[in-house]
């Protein structure tokens, strides 16, 4: 069984509309639907926004339904020039850009006790959703239709809607990140703790900058479909 996270609603929601014979159950306030996508037998959950919100999700997911490869869905902001609106960012690593003990000696970004900033996804998960890429971009090709354009990097994330050059250029010159949103590294640590094998996928909703609510509003439905696009190729393959 595939475990499938995401923060809102609308990122769930071409997710949730492939989903046939559906069952759900609340666990920790959330609710988990199970149900299968074509063949792959999947639970779904909208965690709701944020670090603790995710991570309570996540722990809820595996304790209840053991799925073997989560993956974290959504929309991110942009932290590179190369990166636009609805373009996809698949993480090879997470950082928690806002955890901050500094002042006692760590690493910004690192885990107090861990020595740990980084949280590794699973390098088999991440290239099976650039392989569902290709097969979309093969597919646009043919019907030309606009190709997605993908890349593998850093994802940064924290308690914090990220809308301002100065806050996206420490993110950026700190951990290098390519896109920064709200959940992904505490799915991530918390997949790590358990060793469920995991991958996080955002499509760019918006700047990160001064104008980023502007975007969010107007992009970050196609920029979620995107996402969900790549997680029905993915569970196909
Ligand atoms: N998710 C989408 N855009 C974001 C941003 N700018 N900051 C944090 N999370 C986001």
């Amino acid at each position: 069984m595939k475990g499938l996270i995401c923060a809102m609603d609308l990122e769930m929601k071409k997710i949730r509309e492939d989903m046939k014979n559906v069952k759900e159950e609340k666990q920790a306030g959330i609710t988990f639907v199970c149900g299968n996508i074509d063949e792959t037998e999947v639970v779904a959950a909208v965690c709701g926004v944020g670090k603790v919100n995710a991570a309570i999700c996540t722990q809820a997911m595996i304790d209840r339904f053991s799925p073997d490869c989560i993956l974290n869905v959504g929309v991110a902001g942009s932290l590179s020039k190369e990166l636009d609106v609805t373009d996809i960012v698949v993480a090879d690593k997470l950082v928690q850009h806002d955890f901050d003990c500094t002042a006692l000696g760590c690493k910004p970004g690192e885990i107090y006790g861990s020595d740990q900033r980084f949280f590794m996804a699973d390098p088999s998960v991440a290239e099976k959703l650039m392989k569902a890429i290709d097969v979309i971009n093969g597919r646009r090709s043919a019907s030309g239709e606009k190709a997605l354009h993908a890349v593998t990097g850093s994802i940064a994330s924290g308690d914090q809607f990220i809308s301002s050059a100065e806050k996206k250029s420490f993110i950026t010159s700190e951990f290098g990140s390519l896109a920064c949103e709200m959940e992904g590294a505490s799915i991530a640590q918390v997949c790590v703790a358990n060793r469920v094998p995991f991958g996080v996928i955002r499509a760019i909703s918006d700047s990160a900058d001064e104008s980023s609510h502007m975007d969010f509003g107007e992009f970050c439905i196609k920029a979620a479909d995107n996402s969900a696009e790549v997680v029905k190729v993915f569970l196909s393959e």
